[in-house]
C-alpha cells in the first residue's frame, strides 16, 4: 500500500577529518591494497575530538531543513536512527532537537544498527502517512569511531563516522513522491554474528570497559547478500514494480562486493545503483541519507524517480524500500542543489 509520503529536505555531514587506507596501514597490520580489493573502501571521515553522533546530526538536519525551506520549528517529531548514540540517555535525537531549534518537537532515537535509518524512515512515514505529524526529521547518525578496536583490523578498517538527514512531508494525490513499498525484517538468533556489547551487559557492569564491535565478517556478508537481494526483490514486486523502474539504488555502504552480489542478484546494471563508500566506508545509519543527500547534490536524482533503499545490520536487521524522488523545494527555486555534504574528502 503506497503511503503518502515525500522527502522534502535532505543533508549530510561528513566530519573534516580523513583517515586514509595507507594511514591505517601504519597503525595495524593491513595495506589498502587489501582494503580496497575486500571492501571497496579508500578512506573514512573521523569525528574530531568534540564530534559526536548529535552535532553531527546537527548539520545535517540543518542541511535538510534548510533544502526543504522549513523552520525547525515546524519540525513535529525528530527520529535518529543511531547505534552510537552521546550516551545511554538522553536520546541523541532530543540533543538534535535543542541544537536545531525544534522547540516543537517530540524526539526518539532507534537502534537497528546499519538499519538503523530505514527502521526510522518506517516509523516516521507512519506518522506523516496517518496524519498525526506533518513534519518529521528523519536522521542517520553515526560515531563509529569510538566503539571500533582500533587493533582489530578485521573490523577498524571497514567503519566511518558521519550524518545524513531527510525531512518528510504529506504527499498528495496529486503530487510526487511516495512511498511505494516498506519491508523491515529481523534474525535475532544471529546476533551474535555482530555486536558491541555496552555498559548494561552483564559482563561488563561495574567496570568501565570499552565497547567494541565484535564481527563474524563472513557470516555477515552471507546473511547480508541473501537478507538485502530478497528484500530488495520483495520491496520491488510489493510496489508492482519491476527492476527495470528502479531509477537509482541507494543500498547500504558496507562492502562493494555485497553491493555488487545484491545487484547481479536483481539484475540491476552497477551504473543504477550510488556507491560512496570508497570515500566514506560504513558509517552503518548514516550511510543512506548521506549517499542520498551526495546523489541529490550532484544531479543523479530526477523529480519522478523510483528510488530502492536497502539495509542491513546488526541484529540482524535488514529491509528493503521503493520511494518515488519529489525534489527538493531550494533545488527547484535556486537551480542549484543545495543537499552538500560537507567536509569534503581530500581524495577520490
Ligand atoms: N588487512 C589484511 N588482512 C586482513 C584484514 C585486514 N584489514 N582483515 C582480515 N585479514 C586477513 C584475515 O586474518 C585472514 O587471514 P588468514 O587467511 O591468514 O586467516 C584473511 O585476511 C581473510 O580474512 P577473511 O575474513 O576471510 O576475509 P574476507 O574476504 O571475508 O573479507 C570482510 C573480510 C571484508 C570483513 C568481509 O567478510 C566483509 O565485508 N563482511 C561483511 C562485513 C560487514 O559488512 N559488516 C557490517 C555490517 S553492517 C552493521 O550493522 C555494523
Amino acid at each position: 500500500m503506497r503511503l503518502p509520503v515525500r522527502i522534502t529536505g535532505v543533508g549530510g555531514y561528513l566530519p573534516p577529518r580523513t583517515l586514509t587506507n595507507e594511514e591505517l596501514a601504519k597503525q595495524v597490520d593491513t595495506s589498502d591494497e587489501w582494503i580496497f580489493s575486500r571492501t571497496g573502501i579508500r578512506e573514512r571521515h573521523i569525528a574530531g575530538p568534540d564530534e559526536t553522533s548529535s552535532t553531527m546530526g546537527i548539520e545535517a538536519a540543518r542541511v535538510a531543513l534548510a533544502s526543504a525551506e522549513v523552520d525547525p520549528a515546524d519540525v513535529d517529531v525528530i527520529i535518529v536512527g543511531t547505534s552510537t548514540p552521546d550516551g545511554m540517555f538522553p536520546a541523541s535525537a532530543t540533543r538534535i532537537q535543542h541544537g536545531i531549534g525544534a522547540t516543537n518537537a517530540g524526539a526518539f532515537d532507534v537502534n537497528a544498527a546499519c538499519a538503523g535509518f530505514l527502521h526510522a524512515l518506517s516509523a516516521g512515514a507512519q506518522y506523516v502517512a496517518s496524519g498525526s505529524a506533518q513534519r518529521v526529521l528523519v536522521i542517520g547518525s553515526e560515531t563509529m569511531s569510538r566503539i571500533l578496536d582500533w587493533t582489530d583490523r578485521g573490523t577498524c578498517v571497514l567503519f566511518g563516522d558521519g550524518a545524513g538527514a531527510v525531512l518528510l512531508e504529506y504527499a498528495g494525490p496529486d503530487e510526487l513522491g511516495g512511498i511505494d513499498s516498506l519491508l523491515l525484517r529481523s534474525d535475532g538468533s544471529q546476533a551474535s554474528s555482530l555486536y558491541a556489547d555496552g555498559p548494561c551487559t552483564p559482563a561488563l557492569a561495574g567496570a568501565r570497559a570499552e565497547a567494541h564491535i565484535v564481527m563474524d565478517g563472513q557470516a555477515v556478508f552471507r546473511s547480508a547478500v541473501t537478507g538485502l537481494a530478497n528484500a530488495a526483490a520483495d520491496a520491488i514486486a510489493e510496489a508492482g514494480l519491476s527492476v527495470d523502474d528502479i531509477a537509482l539504488c541507494i543500498p547500504h555502504q558496507a562492502n562493494v562486493r555485497i553491493i555488487q552480489a545484491v545487484a547481479k542478484s536483481l539484475s540491476l546494471p552497477m551504473d543504477r545503483v550510488f556507491v560512496n563508500l570508497d570515500r566514506t566506508g560504513n558509517t552503518s545509519s548514516a550511510s543512506i541519507p548521506l549517499a542520498l543527500a551526495e546523489a541529490c547534490a550532484t544531479g543523479r536524482l530526477q523529480p519522478g524517480d523510483r528510488i530502492l533503499f536497502a539495509a542491513f545490520g546488526g541484529g540482524l536487521s535488514w529491509g528493503a524500500a521503493v520511494m518515488q524522488w519529489s525534489g527538493v523545494r531550494a533545488a527547484h527555486a535556486s537551480g542549484v542543489p543545495v543537499a552538500r555534504v560537507t567536509g569534503a574528502p581530500t581524495t577520490a
